[in-house]
Parts: C-alpha cells; sequence; structure tokens
C-alpha cells in the first residue's frame, strides 16, 4: 500500500509518497526562505505561504513517485504539535483530498514521525526498536525510549529552548544570520571549546540523580536557558574588537556546552534502560560535534540521512504506516493541535 503524507508544521511545506514497507517514492521539501530576515520563523507568513505551495508539493511528490491518486491507499498529516496557523493548511487539505476520493486517514503526531524516520528503507538500512532516540530540532528537544514501532515514551524533554534553538540565539548572539546552527558550527570549528566556561546549571546532568522512576525521568530533561544567558552577559562584557577576536572560541566553547547536555542525557537514557543503541533526528543532527561525540559513545548509532533528519513528509508517512487509520468520514471532524496530544 502507498501511503501519501504532507507534513507543514513550521516553514517547510514538504509531500511524501512511501510503500508499505517503508520504500521512499518521493520526498518533495519545499522550504520558504522567507523567514531570515525576520530572524525566526513568522507564523502568519509560513501559513500564508503553505497554502501557495501546497498543491504544487503534492502534485510533485505524485510524479516523482510515477503514480496518481487511484494508486494511494493512505492519506497521512501532521496533526500537531507546531504551528496551529501552518499545520492546518496541510492538514485540511490532506483529509478533503482523503475524503474527496473516500480514502483512509491518518492523523500522525510530528515527533511520532522523527522517530519513525529510523524505519523508512534506506541506505543506512532501517533501525528498528528497542532504541532510545533523542530528537533535537529547533523547535523540539527530547528524547525517546523506542520499545515498538507504534509509539514511544519521553524520557525527558526540554524545559525551555530546543537545542537548536539554543544554537539559533547563540548565533544571533555572534552576529551571525539565522537560522545559526551550521554558521556556529563552521565559527566553532576555529575556536577553543575550553576557552569558556558556560555553566552546567540545569543543562548538564547533576551527581545523584536517576534514582527511581520520577527522578529518572527529570533528570533527563533539558535547560538551555542559562547557558543561552551565560553567553549574553559574556558577550555584552566584550568590546567589539574583543568579540571579533574571542567569537571563535565563545562558539565553540557554547557549543561545546548544548553537545556536552545532549551526550550525557543520551548516556543516561541507555544506562537506565539497559539499551546499546541510539537513534538522533532534528535537524541539530547535523553538527559534526554531536556526531562524534556520539560515534565515540560505544552504542550502535543510527543517524538518518539529513534529509529524513530534518522536517519532511516521508517521516509522516513511515508513522502512518503504524497508526490506525480511520476510514471516511470519521476523520473529518479531527483539529489539528499546537502543543501536546489532543485529547479530541
Ligand atoms: O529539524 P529542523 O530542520 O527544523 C525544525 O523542526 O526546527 O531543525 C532546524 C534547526 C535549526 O535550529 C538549526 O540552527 C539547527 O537545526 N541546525 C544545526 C546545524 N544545522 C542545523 N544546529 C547545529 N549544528 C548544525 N550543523
Ligand atoms: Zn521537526
Amino acid at each position: 500500500m502507498n501511503v501519501l503524507a504532507i507534513e507543514s508544521s513550521c516553514d517547510d511545506t514538504c509531500a511524501a509518497v512511501v510503500q508499505g514497507d517503508g520504500q521512499v517514492l518521493a520526498n518533495v521539501i519545499s522550504s520558504q526562505g522567507v523567514h531570515s530576515r525576520f530572524g525566526g520563523v513568522v507564523p502568519e507568513i509560513a501559513s500564508r505561504h503553505h497554502l501557495e505551495l501546497i498543491d504544487l508539493v503534492v502534485l510533485q511528490a505524485l510524479a516523482e513517485a510515477g503514480l496518481s491518486l487511484d494508486d494511494i491507499g493512505l492519506v497521512a498529516a501532521t496533526r500537531g504539535p507546531g504551528l496551529v496557523g501552518a499545520l492546518l493548511v496541510g492538514f485540511s487539505y490532506a483529509k478533503g483530498l482523503a475524503a474527496a476520493h473516500r480514502l483512509a486517514f491518518a492523523p500522525v503526531d510530528h515527533l511520532q514521525g522523527h522517530v519513525a524516520a529510523n524505519f523508512l528503507r534506506t541506505e543506512q538500512g532501517q533501525f528498528e526498536p528497542p532504541f532510545i532516540c533523542l530528537i533535537a530540532s529547533g523547535g523540539h528537544t527530547l528524547i525517546a525510549h523506542v520499545r515498538e514501532r507504534e509509539g514511544f515514551e519521553v524520557l525527558g524533554r526540554t524545559l525551555d529552548d530546543a537545542a537548536g534553538e539554543a544554537f539559533d540565539k547563540g548565533a544571533r548572539m555572534l552576529g551571525l544570520g539565522y537560522p545559526g546552527g551550521a554558521a556556529l558550527e563552521r565559527l566553532a570549528a576555529g575556536g577553543d571549546p575550553a576557552a569558556f566556561d558556560f555553566p552546567a546549571g540545569g543543562a548538564r546532568p547533576r551527581a545523584g540523580m536517576g534514582v527511581g522512576r520520577i527522578e529518572f525521568a527529570r533528570s533527563l530533561d533539558f535547560s538551555f536557558a542559562g547557558l543561552k544567558t551565560a553567553l549574553l552577559y559574556r558577550v555584552r562584557e566584550l568590546s567589539e574588537s574583543e568579540l571579533a577576536t574571542l567569537a571563535p572560541d565563545l562558539a565553540a566553547s557554547y557549543q561545546a556546552a548544548i553537545v556536552d547536555s545532549l551526550i550525557a542525557r543520551c548516556e543516561q537514557a541507555l544506562k537506565v534502560t539497559g539499551l546499546e543503541r541510539l537513534a538522533v533526528g532534528g535537524g541539530v543532527a547535523a553538527n559534526g560535534e554531536l556526531r562524534r561525540r556520539l560515534a565515540s559513545m560505544g552504542a550502535t548509532v543510527h543517524v538518518p540521512a539529513p534529509i529524513l533528519c530534518t522536517d519532511n513528509a516521508a517521516m509522516i508517512a513511515s508513522a502512518a504506516r503504524f497508526c490506525s487509520a480511520l476510514a471516511y468520514p470519521a476523520y473529518l471532524p479531527l483539529d489539528v493541535y499546537a502543543t501536546g496530544e489532543s485529547a479530541a
């Protein structure tokens, strides 16, 4: 069975066609590229662009797959979390398309999608549960215990900024553009990661934690607010010329602090679950320092291709294969959700 999926939770308009066995037939991503001048994604602008692009992106996905709607057995779309206006465009379009053709429809959680990117058939092979999954992007950061393909348990999540957001805000303070993760990494390459001792705060695990269920879960939460403030104060203390000289050291130390906290949480999650398998998703998975540290952890690490790590619809189609789809017209009243899972 072929799945046609749509993802529009942020600023990328995405459509993909995936076979029931996880083979990706098409994975189209239209990045809007209009938000950088504002230093972040502007929700209303993102929604309007989704409206303009969605039809073309879906048609292109079908064309690339060499299929028509008659060949599609299931339509899927991201239901949340994300920007409500952006989600609404893709979700409503997908429901309408499914309804018009009397097809079944699968509402998919965006984070479940990131996890399910690992189940796709790719050059790196499929990665099967059980494993720990780190999802670190501009919008979310969490550690999940993936026991089966149908769901996951959150072991820890960010209490404030996402890891990618921390990279972006750091990059902004250092005068780099948006999104700034990759630029900050390039700047950091010429710097000393030990030059500045940025605070561990809540962002790195404290000794003695990890005893008992609740303590354990809380010890795996992330916080990047203290780190961000520390960089801000450092930058404010410096003159323009000092900042120009020290920017690589600041970037390297800041990056090291983010990567340290991600790695520490992964190590803890593996230890407490007794697993030795780790998957990584989200835009921050592109970070070379994170990849180097992951590779030296001693666990089996699976990082999907970059195009499957960042937001895409193939991962949504992949997740849809394992969730209970709704027959027409049961899905028509469904609405999107901005945060958390909707009860409706
Ligand atoms: O998954 P993604 O494309 O979109 C969201 O769902 O947010 O992630 C984008 C995030 C941005 O915050 C970006 O700065 C970050 O991933 N990012 C990086 C790198 N490349 C992208 N962060 C650190 N190092 C990189 N090389
Ligand atoms: Zn995402």
